[in-house]
């Protein structure tokens, strides 16, 4: 295991009925509230109605972003930091997904950075800054309700970015499972695919001696696969969201992951994917990241063989760790498959036209990758077998 210090400041509060918490919680921080969301569901679903009541009833004086955009853009960041400095803003409430949450951890940390925001995603400045933001999660997906990163795009050079400060931690986060009743199939289903991606990330390390870490990943995946397929049955489930909607968090705020050092190529090349086509993320993955494990099964077989006998069930015995990596990885995209992600990155109309552009954007930063160092033909390769 390796050092590591941990660090999340940011107040989980779950459950039903848990908004009125908003109560409480947003006048700590100040009476001019920036409230930001996405192109209308918290309208349709009435989740907008409910925090607009609790703001007014705290007296708080609510100047609102509306349509960030999935996958967020910086133009709409830029909107926000032009209104928290005309206006004052003291504190910023985001109500929606992850694209709503990064945006708004932008528009915090860009609002106290003299220059643009660009400059923090592409880390040609570091936030020290930044203001105080609380999250009213709607989509079990990201983790970006209880960690720190964001992740941007910039639509006129098609450039998408993860970035992060200790200071874009979400001060605290609202997660009622029931405002995650009416996210549709396929963004639900994008949600399962996020998650179980971040535990992969976590999970492909070199790191020797993480086997408790190693059987929370394990366990989260295995509650997933089993949750998964019910939920998708019955989408307003209140057990089966909890249980997603917790997992989702606790696969990205730090808990899994300390003691180590996780890949997280494939989210570098899926965001170059989305950078380009405006995808989702989640449907992205899904397609690249069995490739990536199939690609990289030779660097340490035997950490496939574990997962493919404890997640996935295949019973080693006579096969070697890479035949049984193998069949592991084959049964995850068996799984992806039975719950409706997409498999090819013809699912999307993308054919090869932009492979080398989106393998150019991958490797902005030269090779990548921390289980394998990928380089650019490594990157090609992963986009033909996606194909
Ligand atoms: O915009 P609205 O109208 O709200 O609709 C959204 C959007 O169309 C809809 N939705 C959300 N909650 C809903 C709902 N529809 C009905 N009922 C609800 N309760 O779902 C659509 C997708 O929302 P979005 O926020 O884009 O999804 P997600 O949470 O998957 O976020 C994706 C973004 O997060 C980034 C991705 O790259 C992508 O840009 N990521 C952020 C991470 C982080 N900050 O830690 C890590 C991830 O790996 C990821 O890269
Ligand atoms: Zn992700």
């Amino acid at each position: 295991m390796d050092n590591f210090t941990f660090y999340n400041p940011t107040k989980l509060i779950f459950g039903k009925g848990q908004l009125e918490e908003l109560k409480n919680e947003v006048p700590k921080y100040g009476k001019k509230v920036l409230l930001v969301y996405g192109g209308g569901s918290i309208k349709r679903n009435g989740l907008y109605d409910s925090v607009k009541k609790l703001l007014h009833e705290i007296g708080a004086e609510v100047s609102e972003l509306p349509g960030v955009e999935p996958n967020p853009r910086l133009s709409t960041v830029h909107k926000g930091v032009k209104i928290c400095k005309e206006e004052g803003i003291g504190f910023l409430l985001a109500v929606g997904g992850g694209s709503v949450i990064d945006c708004t951890k932008a528009i915090a940390a860009g609002a106290k950075y003299d220059g643009d925001a660009w400059d923090l995603v592409t880390k040609k400045a570091f936030a020290t800054e930044a203001l105080p933001f609380g999250t009213v999660l709607t989509l079990a997906a990201t983790g970006s309700e209880m960690n720190a990163g964001s992740v941007i795009t910039n639509w006129e050079t098609n450039e998408k970015y993860g970035w992060g400060s200790p200071v874009t931690f979400p001060q605290f986060s609202i997660l009622d499972p029931v405002n995650t009743f009416t996210v549709p199939k396929d963004q639900t289903i994008y949600g399962i695919v996020d998650m179980m991606s971040h535990v992969f990330e976590h999970y492909f390390h070199l790191t020797e001696n993480t086997e408790f870490q190693d059987r929370m990943c394990e366990s989260l995946l295995l509650t997933v696969m089993e949750k998964a397929p019910k939920l998708l049955e019955d989408l307003e489930n209140y057990e089966y969201r909890a249980t997603i909607l917790y997992a989702g968090t606790m696969a990205l705020n730090g808990i899994l992951n300390m003691g180590y050092r996780g890949d997280w190529a494939t989210h570098n090349i899926e965001h170059a994917v989305s950078a380009v086509y405006d995808i989702p993320h989640g449907g992205g993955l899904a397609i690249l990241f069995p490739n990536w494990m199939k690609h990289n099964l030779h660097v340490k077989p035997e950490r496939f063989k574990t997962m493919a006998v404890r997640v996935f069930g295949v019973n080693p015995d006579g096969k070697t760790d890479e035949e049984a990596g193998l069949e592991g990885i084959e049964k995850l995209r068996e799984f992806w498959n039975s719950i409706g992600a997409p498999s090819r990155l013809a699912d999307y109309e993308i054919d090869d036209s932009k492979i080398e552009l989106m393998a150019d954007k991958a490797m902005i930063n030269g090779e990548f990758g921390n289980f394998a160092k990928l380089n650019r033909e490594d990157v090609l390769e992963i986009y033909r077998m996606s194909l």
